[in-house]
């Protein structure tokens, strides 16, 4: 049976563990709820939020509408052929363990993606990516519930319109679709990316640790979870999104500018995650690149700085931490002070990554 929640709290599917109230929730677990939700709610009306599990969500108070909580689960293989499977995939699953599965079955395309928080329905709405490998390059299609006409639409790569850390659905959708699985193909062929790297060392540096080459997806996976526990706390302990703001882009004539603030910074393409040496043709030749906001936010002592309740990590500046009860408008007022003082600092404002709601 259907059911939804009145009143319900929504403290463990928000990334900051906030205590915020939806006025009614519900969570959808088969194709055929949100039929029936349709017949109960008249969704093209009534205010309404399609929500993950909300680890890169922030709300600034109370949700005044309905919750949909897609809770979609399953791994179908669906095709393979020499080189490549591809998998249709539950919304609901946790995209941490389908990373898991995908190693366990030695299968590549995004072991560098391991541990990052979320479910699998919210990987194509943020177009995830790290360490080198972009959610979008193992993207085949997803089916999605279109609240308006009340049908089943299916997207394919180029409707989803994927960019770095943005989609059709985070920027221009709106909540019109609900994401119900998503099919992925992953390569038989190890893709090794150990090309990560950083002030702080980087994928290679992390292998070093505990093997030697050849390397293989499952030794990839454990160097990034080892890299990533470092920088990010235990999401079950503390509130965190991840990266709170994005990393920004500017012209090579604004770069320079900041070469002079904080020489060494680190720069990359614009268009997905990748880390090419500075002396790459593309780097060399555009008028535009990606800057490490991070980087300059530790310039300028944002790294491990704590206010009342809320922080950055210690070891990553752009990663904003709540520590036990936190207000909506705590962690705002301090992501302000961390953005004018960039701001001061460089002459950028920087743009949240996290969805404000
Ligand atoms: N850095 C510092 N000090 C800091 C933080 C970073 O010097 O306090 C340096 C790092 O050492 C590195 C550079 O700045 O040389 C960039 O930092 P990092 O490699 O940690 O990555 P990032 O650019 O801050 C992005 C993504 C992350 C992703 C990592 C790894 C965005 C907004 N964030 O972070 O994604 O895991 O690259 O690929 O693009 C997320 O989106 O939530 C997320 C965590």
């Amino acid at each position: 049976m259907l059911r939804i929640f009145k009143k319900y709290n929504l403290k463990k599917q928000n990334a900051f563990k906030l205590d915020v109230i939806a006025e009614y929730f519900v969570s959808v677990t088969q194709k055929k709820d949100l039929k029936k939700l349709a017949k109960r709610i008249d969704l093209k009306t009534n205010k309404h939020f399609i929500l993950g599990s909300g680890f890169n969500t922030l709300f600034t108070g109370n949700f005044n509408g309905l919750i949909i909580h897609p809770n979609i689960g399953g791994i179908v293989k669906l095709k393979e052929n020499k080189s490549h499977v591809w998998f249709k995939v539950g919304a609901g699953v946790d995209w941490t363990n389908f990373v898991k599965f995908a190693v366990s079955k030695n299968l590549s395309g995004i072991e560098n993606l391991n541990l990052i928080p979320g479910s699998v329905g919210a990987a194509p709405v943020q177009n995830i990516a790290a360490y080198g490998q972009n959610f979008e390059d193992v993207f085949v299609s997803l089916t999605s519930y279109d609240i308006i006409e009340n049908k089943f639409v299916k997207f394919n790569k180029s409707k989803c319109k994927f960019a770095y850390r943005d989609s059709f659905f985070k920027r221009e959708s709106n909540g019109r679709y609900v994401i119900i699985d998503v099919t992925i193909k992953l390569s038989k062929i190890a893709n090794i990316d150990t090309s990560y790297h950083s002030r702080y060392g980087g994928i290679v540096d992390e292998l070093n640790k505990f093997t030697k080459p050849p390397y293989n997806v499952s030794v990839i996976a454990k160097a990034v979870g080892r890299i990533r526990r470092r920088k990010f706390p235990n999401w079950n302990k503390f509130g965190t999104a991840g990266s709170f703001f994005l990393n920004p882009f500017v012209s090579k004539e604004k770069l320079s500018e900041i070469q002079k603030i904080a020489p060494g910074v680190q720069f990359y393409p614009i268009e997905k995650t990748t880390y090419p040496p500075t002396d790459d043709h593309y780097l060399k030749h555009s008028s535009y690149v990606k800057i490490a906001a991070g980087w300059l936010l530790e310039e300028i002592g944002w790294r491990g700085k704590r206010i009342g309740n809320v922080s950055t990590s210690p070891n990553q500046a752009l990663v904003v931490i709540s520590h036990g009860k936190t207000s909506p408008n705590e962690i705002l007022s301090f992501t302000k002070r961390m953005q004018d003082d960039f701001e001061k600092a460089y002459g950028i404002k920087l743009e949240p990554e996290v969805n404000i709601i």
